[in-house]
């Protein structure tokens, strides 16, 4: 059992179940109009991979292949992943528009399938000639930096028509090479207040549990991201916990991913008294560049969540001094 309407918890799902992210659907979408690459930043479960797929959906249609960074990710499994897609997409094209020939379509389709995943001839470039797009979900776990510099190579050479979007937390090894790609940045923030709130009414609501959590409270602690919010939905009605349970579980989960990323983004000496600052004490001295530095990686101060793990990550710095 999965939950559903704008709760339902798959990042490539239909635009209708997709809430507020008009803007930033539509942002994606224009960048998409030029060939340069396009990086999606923004903190986990806050929907960069959401966003991206209804992009490139409305760019590319159906020509949209996904491939899932990992620490071993080379150019080759790149190149062999996205081939694999195109084929299965292609495969699968034929199936359908073979399904109006009626029974003995399935033997035809079936024999499709088999030309277009063995033939040697089939070639991404050529299948991009109309445009498609590679999502690169979550750059920042590829473990060697130049393997993301060999794919972005590849796709400007050889890919021509191909869009590439990027998504994940940008590590700053990436600056040079996203000035060098002259890469498209675009921030994605969680929701504010107001459109958290009314995004728990509406997904509580088409899954017929209005009155099982205190809004107020489940954004205070994990803040606007359509994913936590999702999160405890499932923790409440899937797995028949209590909100209050839910909601610290789900929080200390995600803050414990939070921090890691924190810690691999951010040196204490340089950000703490900024970050102080922006915690409201007004003894610290702040600097602009860290500020912005913080808002363009997605770490906004407005949200509860953010504030509560960077509260927690100071803390345990201080403490273990
Ligand atoms: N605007 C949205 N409306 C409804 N659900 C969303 C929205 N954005 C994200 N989600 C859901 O939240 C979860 C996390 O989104 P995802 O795009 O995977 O985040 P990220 O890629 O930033 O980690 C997914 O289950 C997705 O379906
Ligand atoms: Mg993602």
């Amino acid at each position: 059992m999965s939950l559903e309407g704008v709760f339902e918890p798959y990042e490539n799902k239909e635009e209708k179940k997709i809430f507020g992210r008009e803007k930033e659907i539509k942002k994606v979408e224009k960048m998409l109009k030029s060939k340069k690459p396009i990086m999606i930043i923004g903190f986990r479960r806050v929907g960069k991979s959401t966003i991206a797929y209804a992009a490139a959906r409305r760019f590319a249609g159906k020509r949209v292949a996904h491939v899932y960074c990992t620490k071993n990710l080379d150019l080759d499994s790149f190149q062999s992943t996205v081939e694999k897609q195109f084929r299965r997409i292609i495969a699968q094209e034929s199936r359908t528009s073979g399904a109006t020939f009626g029974g003995s379509a399935i033997v035809a389709s079936t024999s499709i399938e088999k030309s277009y995943t063995k033939s040697r001839e089939f070639s991404v470039e050529d299948y991009c000639n109309d445009n498609c797009v590679i999502i690169l979900d979550e750059v920042h776990n590829i473990g060697n930096p130049n393997v993301l510099k060999d794919i972005l190579k590849f796709s400007r050479d050889h890919l021509r028509n191909a869009r590439i979007i990027l998504t994940g937390s940008s590590l700053p090894y990436m600056v040079d090479l996203f000035k060098r790609f002259k890469v498209q940045k675009t921030t994605v923030f969680p929701f504010d207040y107001g459109t958290a709130i009314e995004f728990m009414k509406k997904g509580f609501k088409e899954n017929a549990c209005e009155n099982c959590a205190d809004y107020d409270y489940v954004y205070s602690v994990i803040g606007g991201a359509p994913g936590h919010i999702i999160d405890v939905a499932e923790e409440i009605i899937i797995e028949n916990k209590k909100y209050l349970e839910a909601v610290s579980s789900v929080y200390d989960e995600q803050k414990e991913k939070l921090l890691e990323d924190i810690n691999k983004l951010f040196d204490y000496e340089e950000i703490a008294e900024t970050v102080k600052y922006l915690l409201g004490d007004s003894s610290s001295s702040y600097s602009p560049e860290i500020v912005k530095h913080l808002e363009k990686l997605g770490y906004t101060f407005s949200d509860p969540f953010v504030q509560n793990v960077f509260k927690e990550w100071i803390q345990s710095i201080e403490r273990s001094e």
